[in-house]
């Protein structure tokens, strides 16, 4: 039997408000729309466009004709069931994959694909959904390896201390260091990645990502495998990242509680083809949304 999508509880983005708002906000009883007027006034101009954009495998179809915006300093997030084509979307964004039609808009640029060097270069990280960690490096290593495009000279050079590339690496730990403190993970900075647990390793692996300093940050089910008191953790991370740096988000999550509290819109897939897109509310109340996707069991 389908049973309809219980009433999202908010619980993610007060406990995230309690912890940034000022203290003046936070005991006034109108403080939750306070705040959200404040940070929907943050949102934008549309900073990536997708039109159009259609996605093959040999005969599969993973996208057909999709389009939507997101906007500057927005959660945007995608969601659909198992194989909607929601990775191979990210993928197109990132330039992994390259679509067989439609066209990406990226800051005003408009091109019919996206090279990963060109992504990764205008601002444009993501985190993966199978892990893409060095597991016997160090948290701090692996996190310095998304500073790599940042480099003036080289990875190997850093690593090795030559010449002004000692200099270039003090400046670049730095930044590394201040990840890590972000991230609250300082404890386990010097340990191998493979040693933590699960959450924790999805958490370098956002590191790994913010190390890049993006503008646009593309996150393949970041909370997935974690407990409650991890998928809390991440969800205040996210948030802060989003309103400390002001990092625009793409997010495909299957927690339908995490997306509806977090996302400021939603985009939903199914076999490929776009079927919803909106605002949580809206999206959760589309009946073909809730047949194809929100009806079951999540
Ligand atoms: N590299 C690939 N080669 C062939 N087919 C692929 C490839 N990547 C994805 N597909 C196919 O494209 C479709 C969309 O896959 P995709 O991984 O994008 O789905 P998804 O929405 O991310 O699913 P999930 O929720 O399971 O992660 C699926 O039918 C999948 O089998
Ligand atoms: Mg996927």
């Amino acid at each position: 039997m389908r049973c309809a999508l219980p009433k999202p509880t908010h619980r993610w983005r007060k406990s995230h408000e309690a912890k940034t708002a000022p203290l003046h906000l936070a005991v006034q009883s109108a403080a939750e729309s306070v705040a959200a007027v404040s940070r929907t006034g943050k949102i934008g101009g549309v900073l990536l466009q997708i039109d159009h954009v259609s996605l093959t495998f040999g005969g599969v179809k993973a996208l057909t004709d999709v389009s939507f915006d997101v906007r500057e300093h927005e959660i945007r997030a995608i969601i659909g069931p198992n194989g909607a084509g929601k990775s191979s979307l990210l993928n197109v964004i990132n330039g992994v994959y390259t679509p067989v039609g439609g066209t990406i808009n990226y800051r005003g640029q408009v091109r019919e694909r996206m090279h990963p060097h060109d992504a990764a270069r205008t601002g444009i990280a993501r985190t993966f959904q199978s892990l893409a960690l060095f597991k016997g490096m160090s948290v701090l290593d692996n996190i310095m390896t998304g500073r790599t495009l940042r480099m003036r000279s080289g990875l190997l050079a850093v690593a090795l201390h030559i010449g002004p590339a000692a200099r270039e690496e003090i400046e670049h730990r730095k930044v590394v260091e201040q990840i890590i403190d972000f991230l609250e993970i300082q404890a386990y900075r010097r340990q191998p990645v493979g040693s933590l647990p699960y959450g924790l390793q999805k958490r370098v692996d956002l590191g790994r990502a913010l190390a890049l300093e993006p503008q646009l940050l593309l996150l393949d089910e970041p909370m997935a495998g974690m407990n409650l008191e991890e998928k809390q953790d991440m969800c205040r991370f996210i948030l802060d990242v989003n309103d400390e740096f002001g990092t625009t988000i793409v997010l495909i999550e299957h927690d339908m509680g995490v997306v509806m509290d977090i996302s400021d819109r939603v985009v939903v897939l199914d076999y490929g083809c776009k079927i919803g897109d909106g605002t949580p509310d809206e999206v959760r109340t589309n009946q073909e949304v809730i047949n194809a996707y929100l009806g079951v069991a999540h």
